[in-house]
């Protein structure tokens, strides 16, 4: 059995030398809000975090990673959807079929710790995930909501760990 540090909680798993972290995620840890887009690192829609950094868990082969290194999916991002990525989205009416949304929070989220008042080129540049409902438009002036509503304070967008670390 390997393990992994999964929404703060050390999880243990099986897989081939090769399965990525995608599949261990929805088949072994029934975190089923990471999705399957294309499986090649295009789409986005399998976007979880690693050590605080957006990654597409469909290229990583999940005995790759450590069990200090600390991995968030969207059901670990907040208790209750209050993250301040969640409420902007909430407060736009954001999703359509919703299936690519976890993968694009996930990313967005991410990318307002490095960046707390992104550009639109900032956001073109770190946010490539495929939308096939065209909710770009949205997805961004949600992006813009979440940065002036000031719910890009580093104690917001923190996730905390058991072990007292955040990421
Ligand atoms: S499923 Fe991972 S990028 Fe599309
Ligand atoms: S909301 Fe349907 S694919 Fe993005």
């Amino acid at each position: 059995m390997a393990k992994l540090n999964v929404n703060g909680k050390d999880r243990e798993f099986e897989a081939a030398a090769d399965t990525p972290l995608l599949w261990v995620l929805r088949e072994q840890l029934d975190l089923t809000g990471t999705k399957y887009g294309c499986g090649i690192a295009q789409c986005g829609a399998c976007t979880v975090h690693i050590d605080g950094a957006a990654v597409r868990s469909c290229m990583v082969p999940a005995r790759a990673l450590k069990d200090s290194q600390k991995i968030v999916t969207i059901e670990g991002l907040s208790r209750n959807g209050t993250h301040p990525v969640q409420r902007a989205w909430q407060a736009l009416d954001v999703p359509q079929c919703g299936f690519c949304q976890s993968g694009m929070i996930m990313a967005v989220s991410a990318l307002l710790k490095t960046k707390p008042k992104p550009t639109d080129a900032d956001i073109d540049a770190a946010v490539t995930n495929i939308c096939r409902c065209g909710t770009y438009n949205r997805v961004r002036a949600a992006i813009h909501t979440a940065a002036r509503g000031g719910g890009t304070r580093k104690a917001e967008l923190s996730i905390q760990h058991a072990d007292r670390s955040a990421t």
